[in-house]
């Protein structure tokens, strides 16, 4: 079993470890990972002996423990507890009624009692002032219900362990979309939701050609005013400038990769956007640890394999020994049996091997390194369909008739926003934040410190060690100005907000390309960027296929969880 961080340790203490009713600690970590592996394992025994899953377990033990591969915050929380909700992602329903926004606002509560987040596309609701047919009056419209929404959500807390994260969708051409746009600005309170506009194509030809542009009744589908496509943009950029919000998400783009076309379109993700899924649909991720794969300045490709056949395996089995918190989420997830391995610790990688983030270089090593993991996922899920059958809806989906397939996607690239705190390694496919920084009030109101390891490991190699470094980049998480490192040290480890914008977004596109669900990316922004540069940023991606965008510009005033340096 791998050493674990003093950070990872606090995190498990205080959220993970199972404990007694006198707050006393039920297991250890390496227990943990054993009732994880126990639990999982066990989905096993429906097609094979005991001796197989007890085998199988003690291979998913020996992964986690050794922080190569880590399952999404649930599965690690609930397998074997009995609460056996283990997935990350949920999208539901919202049907233009009463009794189905609070139904759907019921099925959301349990998802979330459980550590799971939910997704929503708002419209089909009617506009807010639209006359009501069964007693008269008006109707509240998409934005009222958002805040209801979000007020459940802070309303229902895991036993102080995580608060459900949602996503709100609301498409372009709803009626009321202006005012969604405004809400995260105008709506201070609304601390429980991302919120992204669904971008149709023909919506931004219309930008780009700067024509009008309908918003349409989603019942008649008439449109009831007409207002320039540019208007409605420069809203988006006026506001994501100031809050980072809205994002957007592509629907054309997600459906044309929509595996199951035939079922229906999607219409929503999951709230960090990294899963794209149909209503009442969830997916569970995983993420390998790419830090871990790098032995002797190479990548052990060998190893890669191994670990991504057995994470494809660990997450077919989370789908089996799941919890689920209806019986239609249950239909619709074991219908497609989505899965979503991705990866963490990309940015501790490419240090390692000395390959700048803002190079052509690190492009290209991205697209080997996840093509090299979706096609052995995809290897990995045929076989695991010659064994257990396909996913039902096969019959209806790309992979019909040629291609056995178990899961209908198997690659996401989630943000792995506690599991690299867990892992020790940077997050997702993010450039290191500072090479020492802060996230503050994540633990209890608490903040925590980190130093980069590998900094301070390179720092040795290179026999440039000196406490005038540390207490340098102790101020502000940045080596660029430190003239005693060599330019070529510098252009390792440079941090997410040196790096130019572009590069994040060829990062994001890199891992899109390989990835049948979507990247969850963050474009960090100097708060020095004008409306014009997100402008850039939002057109590109929807020009170079992502899935959808979030930007987020750094030090504006406002709370943020991450802030470069460890000096109070
Ligand atoms: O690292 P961890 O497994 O905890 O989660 P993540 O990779 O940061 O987030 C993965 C997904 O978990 C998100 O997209 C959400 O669907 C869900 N999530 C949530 O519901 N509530 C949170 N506070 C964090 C994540």
């Amino acid at each position: 079993m791998e050493k674990l961080s003093e950070n990872a340790l606090r995190i498990l203490q205080e959220r993970y470890l199972l404990k007694g009713k006198d707050g006393s600690f039920q297991e250890s970590p390496e227990e943990m990972f054993r009732r994880v592996a126990h639990a999982i394992a066990k989905a096993e025994t429906k097609w094979g002996g005991e001796e197989e899953s007890k085998s199988w377990e003690a291979s998913f033990f020996e992964m986690m423990s050794n922080l190569y591969f880590l399952p999404n915050s649930p599965t690690l929380m609930n397998a074997g507890t009995g609460r056996g909700q283990l997935s990350a992602c949920f999208v539901l329903p919202v049907e233009d009624s009463l009794e189905g926004i609070f139904e759907t606002l019921k099925q959301a509560a349990l998802v979330h009692q459980n550590g799971g987040g939910t997704g929503f596309n708002f419209s089909r609701l009617r506009p807010a002032g639209d006359r009501l047919n069964t007693y008269g009056g008006f109707a509240s419209g998409p934005i009222s219900f958002i805040k209801l929404y979000d007020f459940a959500t802070e309303q229902v807390k895991q036993g102080g362990r995580r608060r459900g994260a949602n996503m709100g969708i609301l498409n372009v051409n709803h009626p009321d979309i202006l005012e969604f746009i405004k809400l995260r600005v105008n709506g201070k309170p609304l601390q429980n939701f991302n919120l992204s506009v669904g971008i149709t194509d023909d919506f931004m030809e219309a930008v780009l050609l700067d024509k009008e542009w309908d918003l349409m009744h989603p019942n008649s589908g008439r449109a009831i005013r007409t207002v320039g496509a540019r208007l409605i943009w420069e809203e988006i950029l006026n506001n994501a400038w100031e809050s980072g919000n809205p994002g957007l998400i592509f629907l054309d783009t997600i459906n044309r990769s929509n595996p199951i076309i035939q079922l229906g379109k999607i219409q929503a993700t999951n709230p960090c956007g990294e899963v794209p899924l149909m209503d009442y649909e969830s997916c569970n991720l995983g993420s390998i640890n790419l830090s871990k794969f790098v032995k002797e300045k190479e990548l052990d490709w060998g190893l890669l394999s191994e670990t991504v056949h057995k994470a494809v395996r660990f997450l077919d089995n989370v789908i089996e020994v799941n919890n689920y918190p209806s019986s239609n989420i249950e239909q619709a997830t074991k219908g497609n049996r989505k899965i979503g391995l991705g990866v963490m610790g990309w940015a501790e990688m490419l240090i390692q091997l000395e390959t700048p983030y803002d190079s052509e270089e690190a492009e290209d090593m991205a697209k080997n390194i996840m093509k090299f993991i979706q096609e052995e996922s995809f290897l990995a899920s045929s076989k695991l369909a010659e064994e257990r059958g396909n996913f039902d809806n096969w019959n209806k989906s790309v992979y019909y008739p040629d291609q056995k397939m178990r899961n209908a996607t198997r690659t996401s690239i989630a943000p792995t926003g506690t599991i690299s705190i867990l892992a020790n390694t940077s997050s997702s496919i993010e450039p290191l934040f500072g090479l020492a920084f802060q996230r503050r009030k994540v633990l209890n109101g608490q903040n925590l410190t980190s130093i980069n390891d590998f900094f301070i490991k390179k720092l040795k190699e290179k026999g440039l060690f000196f406490q005038e470094i540390l207490d340098l980049i102790s101020i502000d998480g940045s080596c660029l100005k430190i003239k005693e490192l060599p330019d070529k040290f510098k252009s390792v480890f440079k941090t997410a907000l040196e790096i130019d914008p572009k590069w994040h977004l060829k990062h994001q596109i890199a891992f899109q390309q390989f990835t049948e669900n979507a990247v969850s990316k963050t474009v960090n922004l100097p708060s020095s960027a004008g409306l014009e540069d997100i402008s850039e940023i939002y057109k590109l991606a929807w020009e170079w296929k992502a899935k959808g965008i979030t930007v987020f510009r750094n030090d504006t005033g406002r709370e943020q969880v991450l802030y470069k340096g460890i000096k109070e």
